[in-house]
């Protein structure tokens, strides 16, 4: 068992688009740790179809949101198309935050935790409940919403909005 206190941790997510409610995951995580990786997954078959905006433009969105937040301090972020866990290993981070929004969110959670687990035993998976301002908050409602004309000023950052067509 390793001694030595969990000094960078990172923050995984397909992030199409990123939303106030990840940027609030993202944020308590950068109060617990020094160092915080935000990982961009690649997600080529998320849904099986793809996601709206590619790996380039996510990565984007997210730096830009943490620019717009003035959270930038002791955050990377980064794209990646393997395991989760070889990235954390690759980084020598201690460990995964993860927000957990209702029920319905953990039994996907602990699916991916358990299998992470025995990939990387090593490194902790450790999850924060979703702020009761963001609890409803998902990727594909902002899609939707945006698809259908409604505002999502509430939902993502000013870059995120013009991305959607919704400035
Ligand atoms: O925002 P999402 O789509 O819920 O994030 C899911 C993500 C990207 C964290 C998860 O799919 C992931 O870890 N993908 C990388 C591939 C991997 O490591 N798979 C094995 C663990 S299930």
């Amino acid at each position: 068992m390793s001694e030595s206190t969990i000094k960078h941790v990172v923050v995984p997510g397909t992030f199409d688009p990123v939303t106030y409610g990840h940027l609030d995951v993202i944020a308590r995580s950068r109060k617990m740790f020094p160092r915080v990786t935000v990982a961009v997954a690649a997600s080529v078959n998320k849904n099986g179809n793809g996601t709206q905006f590619s790996l380039d433009e996510r990565v984007e969105m997210v730096r830009e949101s943490l620019r717009e937040l003035n959270i930038e301090d002791g955050i990377d972020v980064v794209p990646f198309t393997g395991l989760l866990m070889d990235l954390c290993q690759q980084l020598g981070a201690g460990g995964v935050v993860k927000g957990l929004r209702a029920t319905t969110d953990f039994e996907y959670e602990l699916q991916q935790a358990d299998l992470n687990f025995h990939l990387a035993p090593e490194v902790e998976s450790i999850f924060v409940m979703s702020s009761p301002k963001f609890s409803y908050i998902s990727s594909s409602v902002v899609r939707e919403l945006a698809a259908m004309g409604g505002d999502v000023s509430f939902l993502v950052p000013p870059n995120v909005r013009i991305r959607l067509g919704r400035a």
